[in-house]
C-alpha cells in the first residue's frame, strides 16, 4: 500500500513544513483525537500532529457528530501540554490563532462565535474541539482537534468551505505554527486578545436565546460569555450560543 501524503507531502516533509516534531498521516481513523490520546500516553513530544483523510466517527463539542468525508475538509489533532490557567482559555486563543491564519484562504473575514467556532458569514467554517487528560490535579496533556471545511458537507446547509482550490497542505501550513504559537501562551486573556476577539465577534451586541436570554456584551479575560439581560450581567462558561433572530449577512 502506497504512503498516505497531504498533496504530495509525506509525513516528514509536512512536519518540516508545520514546524512540528512529528507528523502521522492516516487514510482512515476513527477520531484523529483517539489516536493522538495514544501516542501522548506512549510519551510522544508536544507538537506531535495526526492527520487524516477522513474520519469514521469524528467528534464535535457536546456529543456531536463531525462530518469528516475523505477530501472535504482539514482533520486533524495536535497534542500539546498547557498549564493549568492557560487551559481554561485554549479554547478561545486557538480562535483567535485560527481566524487570521484562515482568512486569505476564505472569500470573506473569517468570525468568531463564542466559545470555539469559526465562522464566514452566516455559516460554520471550521470548529475546535479541546480535550485534556489529567494527573494529580494537573493537565498532563491537551489533544486540540481542529475540523475546517474546504467544502460544506453534503446535507449541512449551516456550513461552508473555503475558497475553491485551497489545499489541505497549505492551511496545515498556514494554521499549525498559529497553534503553536498561542499554545505556548500562559495565564488568560490579555486586553489585546480581548479587542481580537471583539473585532471579530459574530455576536457582539446581538441578542440570544442561549446558552441564556439576552444580549451578547462580549466575553471576559476567563472566556466566559457576557449576556446582558434584565436581571443584570450574567458570565456563562458552558453551552452554545443560538441566536433569537436569523444572522444578518
Ligand atoms: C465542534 O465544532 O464541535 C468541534 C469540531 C472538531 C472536529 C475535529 S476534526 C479533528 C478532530 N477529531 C475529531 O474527532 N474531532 C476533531
Amino acid at each position: 500500500m502506497t504512503a498516505v501524503t497531504v498533496d504530495g507531502l509525506g509525513a516528514v516533509e509536512l512536519a518540516a513544513r508545520c514546524g512540528v516534531p512529528r507528523a502521522v498521516l492516516l487514510r482512515d481513523v476513527e477520531s484523529t483525537l483517539d489516536v493522538a490520546h495514544a501516542l501522548a500516553a506512549e510519551g510522544a513530544p508536544s507538537g506531535t500532529l495526526i492527520v487524516a483523510e477522513r474520519q469514521s466517527a469524528g467528534r464535535g463539542r457536546q456529543g456531536r457528530e463531525w462530518k469528516s468525508d475523505r477530501g472535504s475538509g482539514v482533520w486533524f489533532t495536535l497534542v500539546e501540554r498547557v498549564d493549568d490557567e492557560a487551559l481554561a482559555v485554549l479554547a478561545l486563543r486557538l480562535g483567535l490563532a485560527l481566524a487570521p491564519a484562515l482568512d486569505p484562504f476564505s472569500a470573506r473575514p473569517v468570525r468568531l462565535k463564542w466559545p470555539n467556532d469559526l465562522w464566514v458569514g452566516e455559516r460554520k467554517l471550521a470548529g475546535v474541539l479541546v480535550e485534556a487528560r489529567w494527573r494529580d490535579g494537573q493537565p498532563e496533556w491537551a489533544a486540540i482537534g481542529v475540523g475546517i471545511n474546504l467544502q460544506p458537507p453534503d446535507a449541512e446547509p449551516g456550513a461552508t468551505g473555503l475558497r475553491t482550490g485551497v489545499t489541505r497542505a497549505e492551511v496545515l501550513v498556514a494554521v499549525v505554527p498559529a497553534i503553536r504559537a498561542v499554545v505556548a501562551k500562559t495565564g488568560l486573556l490579555t486586553s489585546d486578545e480581548l479587542a481580537e476577539w471583539a473585532s471579530r465577534d459574530l455576536a457582539a451586541a446581538r441578542e440570544i436565546s442561549e446558552p441564556v436570554a439576552g444580549r451578547v456584551l462580549g466575553i471576559d479575560s476567563g472566556g466566559a460569555l457576557l449576556v446582558e439581560s434584565e436581571g443584570g450581567v450574567a458570565r456563562w462558561r458552558s453551552g452554545s450560543i443560538v441566536f433569537s433572530e436569523p444572522m444578518r449577512e
